[in-house]
């Protein structure tokens, strides 16, 4: 039997914890889905407005599927606890060896993120979705002015009150043992950032993602590790942290866990191109099969064309010339794309489903 542990205790307890980012418009459950077959241990929703879907139902009906098949089964190491005092080198290789071979069965975590303004709005929303999930997150990272002007996703950056409201609102509703992370962009200002993520510690915030962009840069200008060390190290290890940002490989995902000291590691684009970013299927970039899984579930889970359309284009980008890009950005139908899929050896031409 699997173990079933709350996101926050992986990554307390896990090596190597993934994330997949949540992500608008695509992090939906066929994507959760897929990502969660290639070691992606935490997913998100994309960001879901609080009031929208505490208020109707028509919004959360399209705002939030799940089933109970998405969720990945992983063999994780656990970590080894911090000894101090003389090293005794037997006991070191024996615990080496312990580690290498005593892999913990464990079930995938997923977490849904609201974009809120006001604790009464985020308390609603976490209540009506906490039986479907593993933990809810608070967006503090939307950086679109849409967003900043309605006072939600990096607004949120410079109000830790606010912060500190809307998480105690939803402990306060939901119980203290439901996990509450945020998700935080940096800040020019390291006051800010160190104000943010202490006060959101002491009102019981249950994990922090970093983003190591201001909410002023683009998605071109280089992720910040420095910064992401210094949100780091505010949190000052009272409950286990996640870098972002330009996870594009397995060892983009090792090098920002080892210079930054976060416990998990998190992609958005990287993940997009290539699903199986964080398993070995993925090394040599995205596997056929994740191309074709994909494509099985957005049909069976009964995703847009578009969507599915859209998927397909990020996986292909990189191995498609120019020409073959534009033909398949032309396809307008599920059934041309699986000729499409099916001409370039991708799929087989048998029965999808
Ligand atoms: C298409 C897209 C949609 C996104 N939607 C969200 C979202 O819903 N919530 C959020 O916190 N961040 C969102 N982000 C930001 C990502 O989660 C992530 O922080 C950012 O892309 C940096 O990670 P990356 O360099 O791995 O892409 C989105 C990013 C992309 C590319």
């Amino acid at each position: 039997m699997e173990l079933r542990i709350p996101p926050h205790e992986m990554l307390a307890r896990f090596e190597d914890v993934n994330i997949a980012a949540p992500m608008v418009r695509y992090s939906k459950l066929p994507f959760r889905e897929l990502v969660s077959s290639y070691e992606a241990h935490i997913t998100h929703t994309p960001m879901i407005l609080a009031k929208e879907f505490s208020r109707s139902s028509s919004a959360r009906a399209s705002d939030f599927t799940t089933s109970k098949s998405e969720r990945g089964i992983f063999t994780m190491r656990e970590r080894r606890p911090a000894r101090t005092g003389p090293i005794d080198l037997d006991l070191e290789a024996n615990l080496a060896h312990d580690s290498v071979h005593s892999g913990v069965q464990v079930q995938g975590a997923l977490v849904a993120q609201f974009a809120a303004t006001d604790a009464r709005t985020f308390a609603d929303a976490c209540e009506l979705i906490s039986p479907y999930v593993d933990g809810v997150d608070l967006n503090c990272g939307c950086p679109q002015s849409w967003a900043y002007q309605e006072h939600i996703g990096s607004y949120l950056l410079r109000q830790p009150e606010t912060v500190r409201d809307i998480i105690r609102g939803a402990h306060d509703r939901c119980g203290w043992n439901f996990p509450v992370s945020i998700k935080i962009r940096v800040d020019d200002d390291t006051r800010c950032t160190q104000r943010l993520v202490e006060t959101a510690i002491q009102a019981g915030a249950s994990h922090i993602s970093i983003h190591g962009r201001t909410r002023h840069q683009a998605s071109t200008a280089p992720v910040s590790l420095s910064a992401i060390s210094f949100a780091v190290s505010c949190a000052k290890g009272l409950v286990p942290t996640v870098a972002n940002g330009d996870i594009f490989t397995l060892s983009d995902a090792r090098s920002i866990r080892s210079e930054t000291g976060v416990d998990g590691v998190m992609a958005a684009r990287g993940l997009l191109a290539n699903p199986a970013l964080f398993a070995d299927e993925g090394k040599n970039g995205t596997p056929d099969e994740a191309v074709k899984r994909f494509v099985k579930l957005g049909v069976g889970y009964g995703l847009q064309f578009g969507s599915i359309h859209r998927h397909v284009a990020f996986m292909l980008e990189s191995r498609l010339t120019r020409p073959g890009m534009k033909y398949l950005n032309s396809l307008v139908s599920t059934p041309a794309l699986l000729d499409f899929l099916a001409e370039i050896g991708i799929l087989d031409g048998g029965p999808l489903l």
